[in-house]
Parts: C-alpha cells; structure tokens; sequence
C-alpha cells in the first residue's frame, strides 16, 4: 500500500527528503509541498526529492486519489509540519490535500504522523497537539537525541526519520538501538 508524504512551511525539510526516500525504497509515495515548503527547501539547500516511486501531487489538486477515503494508505505522515498545517488539521479545516489526506487518515483511522517544528510552542500550539493526540494521529516532535552517539546532522535526521519509520511500522536501519551494539 502506498504512503502519503506531506512536507509543509517548517524548517527541517531535509526531515521530510529523507524520508520520502526511505519510504521511495519500499513503496509508492505520494508527495505534496506547500508553497511555503518549497520555499524553505530552497533556503535550507534541500532538493524536492525525486524517483521512480514518488509520484508529486499539487497542494490544490482535490481530484487527487489521496483526496477520497476510498482510496487506501499504508500511513500518512506530514513532516515536518508547521504550526499553521497543524492548527488547520487540528481544527477539520482542509485547506489543501495534505490538510485533506490527513483529515481522512483520521476519519478513517489510518495511522497519522505529525512531525511537528516549532519552538518555543505556545499554548494554542500545544492544545492543538493535544487535540490531535486524542484524535488517534501520532505526534512525533523533532528533537535532539543524543543516547545514540551522533557524530553527523545526518545522524540526528536518520535518528528523527527512524523514529518515525517505526511508529508507521517499516523495518529500517538508520540508528542504533538502544540495548543493541553496533
Ligand atoms: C524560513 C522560514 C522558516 C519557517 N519555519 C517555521 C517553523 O519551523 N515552524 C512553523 O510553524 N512555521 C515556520 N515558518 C512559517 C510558515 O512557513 C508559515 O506559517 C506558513 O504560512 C506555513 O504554511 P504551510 O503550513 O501551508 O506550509 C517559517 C517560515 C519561513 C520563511
């Protein structure tokens, strides 16, 4: 079954890049951007990620199979997200398809990951969090971990990607276990 990968107006997108690639390994990922992602990517020096497996798709492209229920995900997963993505998906507003793909991975109880990049957060960005935890969505939060020996960004991203990887269940080796030598 195929993953949809949104990548909204947060800093991070190499979080995003990363991922649609380990997803692109083992199966269809359909890709959406905001504007305000393309625009991030470009500053943060990261490339919309492009092969064979990942088909793009236009944040106001609502005739876009994503966009119906009827058509089955494996996962969802907005990474990063913004806090203007979250608050939309928080409160049903579906602005755009990834706001729409999300708002039907929770109607119809498909696994929802937001990776949400803000800090500090505010109260209205927690409580929309919350929100969402109660809704079933997965919220899984960019930090710094260090139990793992980084020595590279590279190592803290693959760290953040594999977290998430295995939260949607997809076997992956992009960190250490803790409890588990090298
Ligand atoms: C360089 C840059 C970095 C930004 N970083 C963040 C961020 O980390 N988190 C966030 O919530 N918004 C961030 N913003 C603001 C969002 O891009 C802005 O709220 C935008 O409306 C989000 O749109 P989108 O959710 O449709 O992508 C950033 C904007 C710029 C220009």
């Amino acid at each position: 079954m195929p993953f949809f990968l949104g990548i909204t107006g947060a800093s991070g997108s190499v979080i995003g890049a990363r991922l649609a690639e380990e997803l692109a390994k083992r199966d269809k990922v359909f890709l959406c951007l905001t504007k305000c992602a393309r625009f991030i990517a470009q500053r943060e020096g990261v490339k919309v990620p492009g092969a064979e497996n990942i088909t793009l798709l236009d944040e106001e492209d609502f005739s876009s199979p994503v966009a119906s229920g009827s058509f089955r995900l494996k996962a969802c997963i907005i990474a990063p997200c913004s806090m203007g993505t979250l608050a939309r998906i928080a409160n049903g507003i579906s602005s755009n398809l990834i706001e729409r793909a999300a708002d039907i991975a929770l109607k119809e109880g498909w696994p929802l990951v937001i990776v949400p990049r803000e800090t500090p957060l505010n109260a209205v960005h927690l409580e929309n969090m919350l929100k969402l935890a109660s809704s079933g969505a997965r919220i899984v939060p960019p930090v710094l971990t260090f139990y793992h020996n980084p020595k590279t960004i590279d190592d803290l991203v693959n760290f953040v990607v594999g977290r998430i990887l295995d939260i949607i269940g997809v076997e992956h080796k992009l960190y250490r276990r803790w409890g588990h030598e090298a």
